[in-house]
């Protein structure tokens, strides 16, 4: 008897495995991952030719900002979702400073309602601490689609902000979840805005939000957090500092880098890119992206988040410190980041460990970030060696540039699969956003 067809059959791609890589077919059912190995008798409703392809899991980006509700004319759950499509993502996690943030039940449902039917990719999203949610937090991240909880210890783009200790460390004692969070040092912050005030250079940018104002946020946090005994996850660590800091304290805190702050440097960004290199926290200089990888390399870093934070041309341009922080890179964390492969930077196999294991590892994604049995069939499938140069014209994302414009990379996503759905294939959208809420061990 002839075994049942697969929904979808991957065949002859070299498939990253927890065991490695290995040339073999997948088969997938009902969206998950149903057999692994030799499949050369079985049939499938569609079959993706994965000859002289690698197939990873799917890369889950746990930052991005998609400005819905309230700011759409800079991103929407349906431009930063095809967006992420596009650069080979097939998981994302919202930020909460839209308008109005995302503090409560009903702007997380309305979150979780925007998605339905709009939505390429999987989604979560975080619910924003402010003073005045604490004591619902815990109630809070235990919500479907919610990714928990995000704290900003310093400001950024929207108001979101915790700011003093006695306040951080409510938050840190009210749940569970992992905290994530914006280390910069709100009363530091305040107290050089004079570097800046009244207009200077963005290059200023990383001297007004200087190495010790990331330091002495992530220092207190760190404290904070022991405390408290609370797991907390550091955002976009940005200092050699932070990583000696960080690695003293493994037990609590998980660390993310953003391609950008790996792939940039000052002060040859600001020259270049002028405000549109303008993020926080800041592109700093050579020591430090040398620090970020050397942090790569020993196992510091946890994961790859890109911080998607897509602002309009039109707004970049305003005289800085007037233009807002934050540039677009959910399209394009794949492509830089195979690119860093490529020039042996990391290897494969731990690219992978920072977009999709350790995801899954830090947040408990339910049946998520490897190519095993029974798993979720989330595929990035990539070709390790095409040479691209990214563009502004590839970019899907409603703010139509990007930092790195121009570059040309070796390694681009040939094609994304969500649960089994082809939803990318060579730089084109495929069928209907269909994307769904992630789901988390932690709140069953
Ligand atoms: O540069 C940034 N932009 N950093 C953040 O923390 C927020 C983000 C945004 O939302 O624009």
């Amino acid at each position: 008897m002839a075994a049942a067809p697969f929904d979808l059959l991957l065949r002859g791609g070299i498939v990253a495995t927890a065991g490695g890589c290995e040339e073999i077919d997948i088969g997938v059912r009902d969206g998950r991952i149903a057999a692994l190995g030799s499949l050369r008798q079985a049939t499938a409703a569609e079959t993706l030719d994965c000859r002289d392809l690698h197939v990873l899991p799917g890369v889950v980006d746990t930052q991005v900002h998609f400005r819905e509700p309230g700011l759409e004319h800079k991103e929407d759950i349906s431009t930063g979702t095809a967006a992420a499509a596009l650069g080979g993502v097939t998981a994302v996690f919202d930020m909460p400073n839209t308008k109005p943030p995302t503090t409560g039940a009903a702007e997380l449902a309305e979150k979780c309602r925007r998605a339905g039917g709009r939505a390429w990719v999987d989604i979560a999203f975080y619910v924003g601490a402010t003073p005045d949610n604490i004591e619902d937090l815990p109630r809070l991240e235990r919500l479907p689609g919610c990714a928990g909880v995000k704290m900003f210890m310093g400001s950024s783009t929207g108001d979101l902000l915790v700011a003093d200790d006695a306040a951080v460390a409510k938050v840190l004692e009210n749940g569970k979840r992992r905290v994530a969070v914006h280390a910069e040092d709100e009363a530091r912050l305040r107290q050089r805005y004079t570097i800046v005030a009244g207009g200077a250079d963005p290059i200023l940018h990383a001297e007004w939000r200087d190495v010790e104002t990331a330091v002495t946020a992530t220092r207190r946090l760190l404290a904070l957090a022991e405390s408290a005994s609370r797991r907390v996850h550091v955002l976009h660590v940005s200092t050699a500092e932070e990583m000696t800091l960080l690695a003293e304290h493994r037990d609590l805190a998980t660390v993310e880098v953003t391609p950008q702050h790996l792939t940039l440097q000052a002060p040859d960004c600001y020259t270049e890119l002028d405000s549109f290199a303008q993020m926080n926290p800041p592109i700093r200089d050579a020591r430090h992206r040398e620090a970020l990888w050397q942090a790569v390399a020993d196992g510091i870093v946890d994961c790859i988040g890109s911080d998607h934070a897509p602002h309009t041309r039109e707004e970049k341009k305003k005289p800085y410190p007037e233009s807002p922080s934050g540039m677009p890179g959910v399209q394009t964390l794949l492509p830089i980041m195979l690119d860093h492969v490529a020039r042996g930077r990391l290897s494969l196999q731990r690219l992978v460990d920072l977009t999709s294991a350790g995801p899954a590892r830090l947040f408990g994604l339910a049946g998520r970030g490897r190519i095993a049995l029974g798993y979720a069939a989330d595929f990035s499938v990539v070709d390790l060696k095409q040479r691209r140069m990214i563009t502004h014209r590839w970019i899907a994302s409603r703010c139509g540039w990007t930092p790195f414009d121009g570059m040309t990379v070796t390694g681009w996503p040939i094609a994304t699969v969500v649960r089994g759905r082809v939803v990318m294939r060579e730089d084109a959208l495929q069928g209907e956003p269909r994307g769904g809420l992630l789901r988390f061990l932690d709140t069953y």
